[in-house]
This record gives structure tokens, sequence and C-alpha cells, in this order.
């Protein structure tokens, strides 16, 4: 397996890929090299310090290592920093370097990579930075748990584990997205015999159990404090893992039912591509996976259970139950294997609340000790995120402390944004269909966007008066300005067609202002944010990007004239051609982006 996969690394490096540079990795690559050519001894320990420089007169990057450096070689910094810079090989990147202060050096970059690369992702749109490899990714994520409310943790994971999903389709992977609902366990045995008592015939006709939550409340009255019931519902656990067509039937009834409630959420939030696959497709596997942990020798028996020690981890998990029922950790180790041997990924996402930590923390060891995962070969993350609080900053509830439906979130959001649209006049404005885009591009573009825009890690402040305000960090900017942006070639009378055959030729060919400089070395940090992305997939980077582009943009428009109209007539004097293929440029990095996050652009607003 290991051989195979390192035949197929080799392959796919030798594709030519068309990727976008990283300035960033490349000037590092540079400096890395520099760094060993002048300290071999010290330079494995080094890491590459290298920043985009805040300040003009500090030229474009920054890169600090000659101060640590220093310390080990026992030099001056200044010193240190020379040397480097005197095994510094240009490339065609670097137009000069400076050493400055306590021995920073300053790097600055030439301007025609630049507008080379921009020439480029005009005519080839926006692509990727390099990757190691084409990997096999699998993300699992939004999980709801049948018959029971899809919260706003399950809101969290899938907007962010479809964020991730895109991600990873950007960087040119191939995406597995996984649905892993609970859909097995004993809940089910209450809710099967509930149903074959309500509705007897129910094999013939549809039950009305379309609000899932009260049937399954209803349920658990009974079961709580009916004997004959529960005894009952522990014979409809036993007869569905007999695959009885009777119960199996109940069973599918009720995964349906819900199956629609979240179909309606993801249909409105734009999730595609999410393939279902619950618990329940694991019920085979874990009597193979049990089987296998038990002659690997990694289980030991406890108080009747069966329980196996992650290495490094203080919790065991609980293999077999002491009934002989699995349990979430068993399905999560039979999902684990199942992923890496018979869909052979080599990169496994689960985006699933911080609170479950350990719990990955102790399926990925137990993988590792198994013999299954190899974390040389294969990638696996939990990407985890933190609680949804309420504006009093307790737990996220309605005013009658129930848990908010998802439904009703949005549709709230919708009410808001259509309100906040009227509030700006633009219900005269524009058609009602565009209206009606608008309003939802801004309603589910504001729930993701204030979602994605926080540190995943912290727990998050849900306000609808926070992510609808239009000044600031939110996607009402951002959409706001993508319209403005993209519609700039449109008011110069430059149709798509007209701007793709200006950027085949002349494309830009000057960034002179300091302005276009400045949005030119933006609009290229792209393929470095998106590279960072891939390391830690902390979204609110892309986010904290995209907002200053846009700042940066505004900048630029205000200081730059793109078109020269006469002040009486209005009419088109002058278009400046560079500067627009500049304004479309920064459109199309918007665009990317945004599709990252899985935010819907509309052209009117
Ligand atoms: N259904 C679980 C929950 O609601 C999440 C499942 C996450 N995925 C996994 N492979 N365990 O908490």
């Amino acid at each position: 397996r290991v051989q195979q996969l390192k035949m197929s690394i080799a392959k796919e490096r030798a594709k030519p890929l068309d990727r976008m540079i990283s300035v960033q990795a490349a000037l590092s690559a540079h400096l890395q090299a520099a760094i060993r050519a002048a300290y071999p001894e010290a330079a494995a320990a080094v890491k590459v310090q290298l920043t985009s420089s805040a300040k003009e007169e500090f030229g474009d990057y920054q890169c600090s290592n000659a101060m640590s450096l220093a310390k080990a070689v026992k030099l001056q910094p200044r010193q240190v920093a020379a040397a480097i810079v005197d095994k510094l090989e240009a490339g065609d990147l670097i137009e000069k370097t400076e050493i400055a202060g306590p021995g920073f050096i300053n790097i600055s970059l030439r301007r025609q990579p630049v507008i080379e690369e921009l020439n480029r992702l005009l005519v080839h749109g926006v692509r990727p930075p390099p990757v190691d490899r084409k990997r096999r990714v699998i993300v699992d994520y939004s999980s709801p748990n049948i018959a029971k409310q899809m919260h706003v943790g399950h809101l969290r994971s899938t907007i962010i584990g479809d964020s991730v999903a895109r991600l990873c389709r950007f960087l040119g992977h191939e995406v597995l997205a996984l649905n892993h609902v609970g859909d097995w366990g004993t809940q089910f045995g209450m809710l099967i015999a509930h149903l074959k008592d309500r509705f007897p015939d129910y094999a013939t006709k549809c039950p009305p159990i379309g609000d899932l939550q009260a049937f399954y409340k209803e349920s658990k009255v009974r079961f709580d404090s009916d004997e004959q019931f529960k005894q009952r519902a522990y014979a409809a656990v036993v007869s569905l893992q007999r695959r009885d067509p009777d119960s199996t039937a109940a069973w599918k009834l009720i995964c349906d039912a819900s199956r629609k409630d979240f179909q309606r959420v993801y249909g409105r939030l734009g999730v595609e591509n999410l393939v279902e696959r619950g618990e329940s497709f694991y019920q085979d596997l874990m009597t193979e996976v049990v089987d296998e942990l038990k002659s690997g020798g990694h289980l030991v028996p406890d108080e009747g259970r069966l329980i196996m020690w992650p290495p490094g981890c203080d919790i065991p998990l609980t293999v077999v139950k002491s009934d002989g029922g699995f349990t979430y950790d068993t399905s999560d180790l039979a999902a684990i294997r199942q992923r890496l041997f018979a869909e052979s990924a080599d990169w496994l996402i689960y985006v699933v609340d911080i609170g479950q930590g350990v719990h990955f923390k102790g399926i990925f060891s137990a993988a590792e000790k198994a013999g299954w995962l190899n974390p040389a070969v294969a990638r696996v993350d939990h990407v985890g995120f933190g609680v949804v609080l309420g504006e009093d900053r307790k737990k996220f509830k309605t005013r009658s402390g129930d848990t908010v439906r998802l439904t009703d979130l949005l549709n709230e959001g919708i009410e808001r944004a259509g309100a906040k649209l009227a509030e700006k006049g633009r219900d005269k404005e524009l058609t009602p269909q565009e209206l009606k885009a608008a309003q939802e591009a801004v309603a589910y573009g504001c729930i993701k966007y204030a979602d994605l825009s926080h540190n995943r890690n912290n727990d998050y402040v849900f306000s609808f008066d926070k992510m609808l305000d239009d000044r600031g960090n939110t996607a009402v900017y951002l959409l706001y300005a993508y319209t403005r942006i993209s519609s700039i070639a449109r008011t110069a009378n430059l149709s798509p067609d007209q701007l793709l055959k200006l950027a085949k030729s002349p494309g830009i060919t000057e960034l002179q202002h300091p302005k276009e400089w400045k949005l030119a070395k933006q609009l290229l940090r792209f393929a470095d944010v998106v590279d960072k992305l891939t390391q830690d997939l902390l979204l609110h980077s892309l986010c904290d990007f995209l907002y200053e582009t846009a700042c940066v943009f505004t900048e630029f428009y205000d200081a730059c004239y793109c078109i020269e109209k006469n002040r009486d007539s209005g009419e088109v004097i002058r278009v400046n051609h560079w500067r627009i293929l500049l304004c479309d440029a920064t459109a199309k990095i918007m665009k990317a982006g945004l599709d990252i996050l899985g935010i819907r652009t509309v052209d009117r607003m």
C-alpha cells in the first residue's frame, strides 16, 4: 500500500499543474536556501520568518530570521542578515534587498513577475497554489441525528464543513463529503415501537410523522413510564439489528422523514454533494473491527465491557458494551478503517464540535495503534469549533428557552435581510427576481460569514444585528463591494469578451502608482492565504483577507481614475484599461474566495 502511494505521489508531482505562484512560498524557499548556504550547521532548526511588510519603506516582504539565528551562531544580527543576503539568489522575483534596523531583511519585489501573474489570472482564472500531491479527501460534516433536532451546532458543522470541502476541491483534490448521521442505536427501538403502535398500517400508508421532534418526545415519555413499552422497544432494537423486514421498513420511514427536514436546510444553504452515510452503514464492519482488535490483543475487559487504551490518551474507548452492543466509539473505529482502506482516502477531515476532541484523539491514536493509519501517508484532522452563544453570552436559545429550530433561524435571516434591503431603498431599484436573489444572498451569506469569520476554536455570539451591518467585516459589506467592483467594467462599456481580449493583449502593462502596486500585491497574497489555510483549516484568515482586499481596493479606487468622464455630460472620455483589468482581477479573486466560503454573489443588489 505504501509502495503504491509512493508511486502515485511521484506521478502527481511529474504532472505539470496549472497553479498560482505563492510569493510567500517562493521567497521562503529562496531564503531557506540562503540560510542553509550561509550557516549549514544551524540551518536545520530554522523556520523562515517572513511577513508582508506593513509599510512601504520596509519593502514588500520582511524576513526576521537574522535576530534569532544570531544567538545560535554568536554573531551580530546585522552581520548574519548580511551573510544571508550575500547567499540569496535574486531569482526573477526579487528586485532588491536592504538590511534595516536590528537586522531585518527587507525585500522588494520586481514588478514584472507580478504583472505576468496577474495577466495569467485574468486569462486562465484564479488557480490554486501548488499542493504536495493530489489527495483523496473525506470530509465528514453536518452529521445531525435522526429524529432529533438539527441544532445550531450542526449548522456550524454544516457551514464550516461545506467550506472545507470547497477548499479541498479548489485545491484540486478528489473530495467525498459524508454526512455521518446518527441513524442507529437504542433510541431507534423506541421510535420503531412507537411507530408500530401509533400507525399500524404504516407499511401501506405514509404515516404523518412530519413533526419528528414531537414524535420523538412522545416515544421517550412512553419509554420512561411504561415498562411494557420499554420491553417492546428493546425487542425492536434486536429485530432491527437482525434486519427484520418490518422493523427495517419502520426505521426507513423514520429516517426518510428526518432526511426531508435536513434536505430543506441544505437546499437553502446551497450545500450540495453531501452524501448521506450514517452510522448504520458500519453495522457489519463493526463486527469485523471488533474481531480484528481482539485478535490483535488491543482490547481489555473492564467491568463486563471491552475497552481499548489508545496510546497517549487518558480515557479508553468503549468498543463493546456489557450487553454485547456497540457504541459511538465502535462506529467511528469502523468508519476510519473503512475510509482508509475501502475508500483509499489519504486525508480524513472531521468537522465536529470541540467537545468531541477527546473522542477523535482516541480514534486517531487507536487507528494508528491498530496499524490502519500511517501519519506519514495519510493526514487526519479534527476540525473542531466552539459553541454558539446568544447575545446574552449564554447558550443560544429562543426567548422561551427552547432550542432554536434551524428553519426558524433561516426564516428570520430572510426577513431581516429583506428589511435591510428595503431600508436602503433597494426594493425600488431592483426587479422582484433580483431582490429575491439579493435577499437570499445576504441572509444566508451573513449567517455563513459570521460563523466563518471568527476563529472556529472559540465560541461565537450569534447576532443578526452585527452580521447585517454593512460597515465592517461582514458578508453584506463584501457582497456590496463585489457587485460594485464587478460593475466597473460595465460602466466602461466593456463586455466580458472584450475584457478577456484586453487581458490577452496588451494585458496589465504597468503598476506605477503606489496604490496599484499595493492592490496587485494584495491580490497575489491570495495564494499565500490559501496555502496557510491548507495547513490550519482556519477559514477566518480567508475572511480577513477578503475584507482587506475590499479595503485596499477602495484605497486604489479613490486614488486612481479607472474611467474619466466629462463632468457636465457624464460621457466617458478616457478608459484606463490596465486599471479596469486590475478591477477585474480583484473581482475574480473575491469571487474565488467567496466561492470557497460557500457564499453566493449577485450581480445587482
Ligand atoms: N452525530 C454526531 C453528533 O451529533 C456527530 C457525528 C460526527 N461524525 C463522526 N464521524 N463521529 O454529535
